[in-house]
């Protein structure tokens, strides 16, 4: 049996702290995603913000990971590599933010839009969105996993659209990424059964076509299969006695 962390009352401040600077990134950095601005400038700003606010960017040297951010465009599903990438009229981008704010890890993300966006894209994002969010809201003590990740998947499908299955969300606190692997898919009564005390991600991924998706040769950049459009939303959680706490919450 793999264990699952269970965290003291103490430790749910610290991530509070960790979670609150993580999303104070993403809300900085609203006024910035404009037509020709590149990734690589939004990475910079990402970077100094954090550092400025006595943290350290998680991502930046993580298993070789070179940026502070990962910043994802159109089809690209997760791990974009900010660059000379330049934000074009009608782009959609995710960005994904983790800061260690005294030991402790914050990791969310959201997504942007540039200019004018067609309305398939807009209820994308929108059903990765509530996706997100309507599964935090089931998310309690005694409840198995596998009906939150059953929900998402079958909520996506029914909005026609489809989840990544090869990328999931993830235990999280003082290690990036921990026990539990957070499925974006499941069967009712199956997975492992939320308790109180735990910290995890939700972060699912969907795509407007096909749910496979592809490594690309730098290692990192992940891709949908088809070329579909992908849009993602993450939150940092910690499970309370009655429910969940959102560490993350911006906007
Ligand atoms: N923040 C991502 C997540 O949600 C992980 C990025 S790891 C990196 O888990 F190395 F790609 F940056
Ligand atoms: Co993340
Ligand atoms: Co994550």
């Amino acid at each position: 049996m793999s264990k699952i962390k269970r965290h003291k009352k103490a430790h749910f401040a610290k991530m509070r702290e960790a979670g609150h600077l993580a999303a104070n990134v993403l809300n900085y950095l609203e006024l910035s995603i404009v037509e020709g601005v590149t990734t690589g400038e939004l990475d910079r700003l990402c970077h100094d913000f954090i550092i400025k606010h006595n943290a350290i960017p998680a991502t930046l040297g993580y298993e070789g990971y070179p940026k502070s951010s990962c910043i994802s465009l159109n089809n690209v599903v997760c791990h974009g590599i900010p660059g000379n990438e330049v934000l074009r009229n009608g782009d959609i981008l995710n960005i994904d933010i983790t800061v260690i704010l005294d030991g402790w890890h914050g990791d969310t993300s959201r997504m942007y839009t540039v200019g004018t966006i067609t309305p398939h894209a807009s209820k994308l994002i929108q059903v990765a969105y509530n996706a997100l969010m309507k599964s935090i809201e089931l998310v309690g003590p005694g409840v198995h996993w596998g009906n939150v990740g059953h929900f998402i998947e079958t909520f996506v499908a029914s909005n026609g659209f489809s989840v990544v299955k090869d990328y999931c969300g993830h235990g999280i606190g003082q290690i990036f990424h921990d026990l539990p692997q957070i499925d974006h898919f499941g069967t009712p009564g199956e997975g492992f059964i939320i308790r109180e005390g735990m910290f995890f991600t939700i972060e699912p991924m969907v795509n407007a076509g096909l749910e496979e998706t592809v490594l690309l040769d730098d290692g990192w950049t992940v891709v949908t299969f088809d070329n579909s459009l992908s849009a993602q939303f993450e939150h940092s959680i910690g499970i309370t006695e009655h429910g969940a706490e959102i560490f993350t919450k911006s906007g």
